[in-house]
């Protein structure tokens, strides 16, 4: 995992040095700590504020070098808006707005979790870190040149706050899911060359350290299983597929498991339907997916969540070869079900197919959602704002909507129905893997459901936001971790003993 920045806690009033950060409110009002630590520099925030014309508003902040009659270094004023209507998502984005002013060189920096009207919470101080974290998180092991421009500071920041050990036993719950981010960004941005199937399972493996158990499925073990679909994808690669479960037994009882199901193409070139040259390198992310399900299996055992909760996924690679499948060849899946392949490019759905059934006949899971850069058309129908969620029920599409909007990462839910089946009807097979340009998302949010059975399902097809979405404040990886703070969420709401 990347290296990242040191946060530690520390008890109000403070007398800090160095880089200061205060938070004020709408108006420019300060706590009482942050006002005490500004007397002796008389009336320069006013000044400079009005100057500036800061008003402490949200996403704003005034920057001051060498402030006249402090001892800090440098004087950061963040905004916050209304203190009073802060969410847990605006800690997040503050923490990532204030990592993202620390200059390059900083070495050390405090902060003054204070507020004029409201206490900081210690769920609010560790969503301020955590936002700290994802800001200052980056992807740099392949630079060995490294501009002082290119350096991401990795300061050791202080948040001082009146209750310090709750906000730090707060942070301790929180750091894994800043991990379980890191290790999906991670993944994502890692190129193909590097991350195979196998090392992709090695990686995965790593969770054994936090208590999740991961068992390897290998080709040989695939054929038994009778995985046609997905090792039809595999099978013009160099590489060898692989599945992977990875089991977090959290709950005291052994209730029916949560199962999240994640596509792991660590390459698609189309396979022998090629994609055009221009913008290939990104499918090196077509595995978003399933680095979702590892940072989030790693985010549940670290936290110990009171859950059961599996995380299977299929990892392959596309390629065309003169072993690769074609269109026109028909596979049997796991499920008995019969596929004829017109595109080798529609691959996603076919290894997720074989997954979900498994999922679904090995766990008898409460719930089964897949994540999965499954289409473009998702990109055309929401942008990079939104996800695609497409599902089987109301109550797990109303709870993922909810905690997306917690979360700031936001579903947007598409039609299921089968008036759409007509479209991927086959010929020779039970059914087609594409089922034209109208509607691509849907057809294939329709192939996946025959796979489901009746099982609680949702499909998040997160083509437009698990990676090369537009930067923000705590995000500026390509490899976005997307998905790794919704689910967390949505596991914690709604569904620990
Ligand atoms: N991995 C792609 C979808 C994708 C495209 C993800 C761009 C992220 C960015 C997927 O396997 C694919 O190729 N889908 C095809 C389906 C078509 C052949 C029916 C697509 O979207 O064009
Ligand atoms: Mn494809
Ligand atoms: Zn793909």
């Amino acid at each position: 995992m990347s290296e990242s920045i040191k946060i530690n806690f520390a008890k109000l009033p403070a007398a800090p040095e160095g880089i200061v950060i205060l938070l004020a409110g709408e108006g420019v009002t300060l706590g009482p700590s942050a006002e005490a630590l500004l007397a002796p520099a008389g009336d320069l925030l006013t000044r400079a504020a009005a100057a500036e014309r800061f008003e402490g508003k949200a996403g704003s902040a005034l920057d001051l070098v060498a402030p006249a009659g402090l001892k800090a270094s440098r004087l950061i004023v963040a905004g916050v808006g209304k203190p009073g209507e802060m969410k847990p998502f605006d800690w997040l984005k503050l923490g990532g707005a204030v990592m993202g002013r620390l200059p390059a060189s900083a070495r050390e920096a405090a902060v003054v979790l204070e507020l004029p009207s409201a206490t900081v919470s210690p769920e609010a101080a560790a969503e301020f870190a955590l936002g700290l974290r994802l800001r200052a998180y980056s992807f740099d092991r392949y630079k060995t040149k490294k501009k002082p421009e290119d350096q991401t500071a990795k300061p050791k920041v202080t948040l001082y706050i009146s209750d310090d050990s709750a906000a730090k036993r707060a942070w301790r719950k929180k750091e894994g899911i800043g991990e379980g981010v890191t290790i999906a960004r991670d993944l994502v941005n890692e190129p193909a060359n590097v991350l195979t199937p196998p090392e992709f399972a090695r990686r995965a493996e790593a969770l054994e350290k936090v208590g999740v158990d991961v068992e390897v499925l290998g080709e040989k073990e695939l054929r038994k299983l009778g995985m046609r679909a997905l090792l039809g994808v595999g099978q013009g690669s160099a590489q060898e597929s692989r599945v992977v479960v990875m089991r977090w037994d959290g709950a005291k009882s052994d209730a029916a498991p949560v199962a999240f199901i994640g596509k792991g193409v660590v390459f698609d070139t189309g396979g022998i339907s090629i994609k055009q040259a221009a913008g290939m390198e990104d499918m090196k992310g077509d595995m978003a997916g399933a680095a979702c399900v590892v940072g989030l299996m790693h985010a549940l055992a670290s936290r110990k969540a009171k859950v059961n909760a599996v995380g299977l996924i299929g990892i392959v690679e596309n390629m065309p070869d003169g072993n690769a499948q074609r269109p026109g060849d028909i596979v049997t899946s796991m499920s008995g079900q019969t596929i004829e392949i017109i595109n080798t490019d529609a691959e996603g759905r076919l290894v997720l197919g074989d997954v979900l059934w498994y999922a679904k006949e090995r766990f008898k899971p409460q719930f089964m959602v897949d994540l999965a850069t499954l289409t473009g058309a998702i990109m055309v129908a929401l942008g990079t704002e939104n996800a695609g969620l497409f599902s089987n029920d109301d109550t797990l599409s109303v709870r993922l909507t909810e905690s997306g909007l917690a979360t700031g990462e936001k579903v947007w839910r598409m039609p299921l129905s089968p008036d759409y089946d007509k479209l991927i009807d086959s010929r020779f097979a039970d059914m087609k893997n594409t089922g034209g340009r109208f509607g691509g998302s849907i057809t294939a949010a329709q192939f996946l459901q025959r796979f489901v059975g009746e099982v609680p399902w949702a499909h998040l097809d997160i083509a437009g936001t698990g990676m090369s979405s537009p930067a923000s404040e705590f995000n500026r990886s390509w490899g976005s971790g997307w998905g790794v703070r919704l689910l967390d969420r949505l596991v914690a709401d709604h569904y620990e003993s």
